[in-house]
């Protein structure tokens, strides 16, 4: 997330920085920023749907915009023997793709052929297998070749591989940085799932730190990608309007939600094993919690951002088994039952949907309830985070209804929409004194051109720079699996998962976790 370019890249190496280095060298790339210094970035997992549909159109967009360094080198790795010409055709075609695609975010009308000449003549495909060391080997030595010697190891596989591909990595020198030349980088990027539970997340750290220092590991959580998520800091924090009510005084709940109108698709096999609330919960959603619910750091800097996010992460309170509702999407009108879906067990309790009531201890937020939610083949899809005020003393507005002074809510909104929402009340015209909701909007895109933008190329470019404000750091990864630990691992057996039909707002026991306060989730259901 580095707003200074000049700042980061004198962190990382003393490698040049040629100024509009790739193919648009006229245009400076957004906001006046500057190629990443020059690296090898290996892809593990180089035949894989991320590489497809996120890492290949991020490195494209990246080169649209002038930031990689002339240096780059891109070596993608995967099991059986290919050709780079014709893995190189299949990326191509999908990004043509992607490209058209309208309702895609990668979509950009047409491929700039001279973008992708560019980009695909650095790129090269490694046959290898992630369990033996020849590939390492192998790909040591096409590093050592290097003048600049930076490396990024990117594991975009199965995390069944993390381990094994992390300790060949380092038991071949190939972590090791100032190895071949001083001030050179070597990094780890991690995708998730980053563990199962806090008992294997720590395992899992402990394991990578045998290897490589913190400095060095990059656990991705594309929703930190977003601009709409990083500009929650931005909003908090770059207005004076906000941070005095963002506090319990003065905010009654907050809700945040991720919910999709897809199933599984095609993803039976890993959401069996992993389910929406591991899936979504302790990650994603804990981190849309953090964004909104931190205090202010001193700087946008990686450590001051990361050392307020972990205080967050450990001030949540676990989460008992009572504060969590599950459920499962079966037949209904938008499609059919996740029982039904490919690679799924016909009588499975895997969960397609969580929700849960979660609470902050500390001075701001004591008392205050963060519901979350998320779910597959829901009603609309839509990640937003909704701040609701607390009510107004009503005895000005005694002879109003009470429906009527409904609530401020602000609404952060994160996809598909992108900009922010503030419901209030005025007066409606006339001559009595009659209060009615009104609301006002901003949308990113009558102020901004968007960008195409899948979310990865600030992750990819910051990782270049060694900027590590958007990943997580260890410490927040254990304390988010601690925060749900009770409820991975509960007393008297497997929580409940209720069936709600898809195309739904999910099942009615999750109105019920909120009717208990006394207050209802916001309707999916409502027209944007
Ligand atoms: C992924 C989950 O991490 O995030 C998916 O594994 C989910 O199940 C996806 O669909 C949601 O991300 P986005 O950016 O599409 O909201």
């Amino acid at each position: 997330m580095s707003n200074d370019a000049n700042d980061a890249s004198s962190t990382t190496s003393s490698a040049s920085c040629k100024i509009g280095a790739g193919p648009h060298a006229a245009a400076a790339g957004p906001a006046g920023k500057r190629p990443a210094p020059p690296c090898t970035l290996v892809i593990f997992g180089a035949g894989g749907d991320l590489t497809k549909r996120l890492l290949t159109p991020s490195l494209y967009n990246l080169t649209v915009d002038g930031l990689l360094d002339d240096g780059m080198h891109i070596i993608g790795v995967n099991h059986g023997e290919r050709e780079t010409k014709e893995w190189l055709g299949d990326l191509g075609k999908s990004l043509e793709q992607f490209a058209a695609n309208k309702a895609s975010e990668a979509h950009t009308g047409k491929v700039d052929e001279k973008a992708w000449q560019w980009l695909s003549s650095r790129m090269e495909y490694m046959a290898g297998e992630f369990e033996t060391d020849d590939a390492f080997e192998a790909l040591k030595q096409r590093i050592e070749k290097t003048p600049h010697g930076n490396a990024i190891f990117y594991l975009a596989v199965g995390a069944g591989f993390f381990r094994p591909i992390v300790e060949r990595l380092g038991k071949l020198g190939l972590l090791k940085e100032d190895a071949q030349r001083k001030g050179s980088f070597r990094r780890l990027v991690i995708e998730k799932p980053f563990g199962t539970d806090l008992a294997s997340a720590r395992d899992l750290n402990a394991h990578i730190l045998g290897y490589a220092n913190e400095s060095q590991v990059y656990r991705i959580d594309h929703f930190l990608g977003k601009d709409t998520v990083q500009s929650i800091l931005a909003v908090r924090f770059a207005n004076a309007m906000f941070e005095p009510v963002w506090r319990r005084e003065y905010i009654d709940n907050v809700q945040i939600t991720a919910a999709e109108t897809l199933g599984v698709e095609g993803r039976g096999k890993f959401y069996e094993q992993t389910g929406a609330f591991r899936d979504m919960l302790p990650n994603h959603l804990f981190q849309l919690l953090a964004m909104v619910a931190l205090e202010p750091p001193n700087s946008f800097d990686a450590e001051a951002v990361r050392d307020k996010k972990a205080e967050l992460f450990a001030a949540i309170e676990p989460l008992k088994r009572d504060d969590v509702v599950l459920g499962q999407y079966e037949k209904g009108d938008a499609g059919v039952g996740y029982r039904d879906e490919p690679d799924v067990a016909r009588d499975s309790t895997t969960e397609t949907y969580a929700a849960a009531r979660v609470f902050i201890d500390n001075w701001r937020w004591a008392g205050v309830p963060f519901y979350l939610r998320t779910g597959k083949r829901m009603a609309a899809r839509r990640t937003e985070i909704a701040v609701q005020l607390k009510r107004v003393p009503f005895l000005m507005f005694r002879d109003t209804p009470v429906e009527a002074l409904t609530p401020n809510v602000f609404t952060l909104r994160i996809d598909p929409a992108h900009g922010t929402r503030f419901d209030f009340n005025v007066k409606v015209p006339g001559p009595a004194m009659q209060i009615g909701p009104v609301r006002s909007a901003f949308n990113y895109n009558d102020y901004f051109d968007e960008r195409a933008n899948v979310g990865y190329e600030t992750l990819l470019y910051d990782c270049m720079l060694g900027d590590e404000t958007l990943f997580q750091r260890a410490d927040s990864i254990e304390s988010g699996w601690c925060a749900v630990d009770r409820v991975l691992h509960p007393e008297g057996g497997a929580l409940p998962v209720y069936g709600y039909a898809a195309g739904s707002s999910g099942p009615a026991q999750a109105d019920e976790l909120l009717a208990r306060d006394g207050r209802a989730w916001r309707s999916l259901q409502s027209k944007e």
